[in-house]
């Protein structure tokens, strides 16, 4: 049986925070280790330029985010594991994939229509005020890393559905016109990765500023656990679980039988000030071996480089011959070989 591709991109912007580690970077791990799929993960870093136009910001966002991945035991013989860049195949696709994706669709993406939102609230005259055509035409770009290795399946969060239909709607346009070259990709909604609360309680979110960075040092750690709000009740009360922010980041590093003793704890009148140093410790020495692969990862890039090229190279020996072939179809080639 052919095995299903698994393909998700991740945008390189930022720092890897407990919320994203939980939520995504854990199953996609798992995942690549499971014989059954072959799963194409990259950095985004196209995708980067839409929303930050901070090239060391980028740069430094690639580097963290392929260390953290590789760190963690990303198995990289299974994994297909790259990055955008490396593979400007999917630059040629995307204008490929412009040329059948209908204006009107492109108008209906939420990204797109929540910046025309912004500015009508705020009074503008022209809604696209501050609009890049990067943001405008970036579910063309999505699509293009989807279609061009064929994925049968991508993992994404709720708010990324609308792009995966619109890849499809994509896939099927081209096609109709031009022959059957791609299969019509399906979202993999990520519920089992559970969201994780941040330091106010909200969903952990870059956008709330309430992360806890997923290597942060020792230190910092505690400090930023110790940040972590909680109610005003008194050491010695009984205290609920549910809805308590530091139940919830525990209960993601936890083991069923952990939980239910920590659920006791709790019942006894657990104080907030020992349930942090019980988090603390947990968490720590969950991250401890990972965050000394990450350090040592950071100090010699050249073993991320040569993963990152190995990557490239076995997803270029898809790409290459497969947009040759979609070349050939929409009539761009040589007139006379
Ligand atoms: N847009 C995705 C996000 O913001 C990242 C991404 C880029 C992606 N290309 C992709 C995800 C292709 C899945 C498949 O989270």
């Amino acid at each position: 049986m052919k095995k299903a591709i698994v393909l998700t991109g991740i945008t390189t912007t930022g720092t890897p925070h407990l919320g994203n580690y939980v939520g995504a970077i854990r199953p996609a791990i798992a995942a690549s280790k499971n014989a059954d799929v072959l799963p194409f993960y990259f950095l985004a870093d196209y995708h980067a330029l839409i929303k930050c136009q901070e090239p060391e910001r980028v740069r430094q966002s690639s580097l963290e985010i392929a260390a953290t991945w590789l760190a963690l035991g990303l198995d990289t013989s299974n994994a297909v594991f790259y990055r955008q860049s490396d593979v400007p195949e999917i630059l040629e696709l995307s204008w490929l994939l412009t040329c059948v994706a209908s204006k009107g669709l492109m108008n209906r993406a939420h990204a797109y229509k929540a910046a025309v939102a912004d500015n009508e609230q705020s009074g503008e005259h022209d809604p696209d005020k501050g609009i890049t055509m990067g943001l405008f035409s970036y579910p063309i770009l999505m699509a293009a890393d989807i279609l061009l290795f064929n994925a049968n399946k991508v993992p994404v969060g709720k708010d990324q559905i609308q792009h995966i239909e619109m890849a499809r709607d994509m896939a099927a346009r081209f096609n109709h016109i031009y022959g059957e070259h791609f299969i019509l990709p399906e979202a993999l909604l990520e519920e089992h990765g559970a969201t994780l609360s941040g330091l106010d309680g909200r969903k952990m979110s870059k956008s709330y500023n309430n992360t806890i960075p997923l290597f942060e040092p020792e230190k910092k750690l505690r400090k930023l656990i110790n940040k972590i709000k909680t109610n005003s009740l008194e050491p010695g009360e009984p205290k609920d679980p549910e809805g308590c922010t530091l139940f919830s980041i525990y209960q993601a590093f936890a083991t069923p039988h952990e939980v239910t003793h920590i659920r006791q704890r709790y019942a006894e009148g657990i104080s907030w000030g020992e349930m942090k140093q019980v988090l603390f410790e947990h968490i720590n020495n969950h991250i401890t071996p990972a965050r000394e692969r990450y350090e040592a990862l950071l100090q010699a890039p050249e073993h991320i480089e040569e993963q990152l090229q190995e990557g490239a190279q076995k997803a270029r020996d898809i790409s290459v011959p497969f947009m040759q072939k979609l070349r050939k179809a929409v009539g761009i080639s040589r007139i006379s070989s």
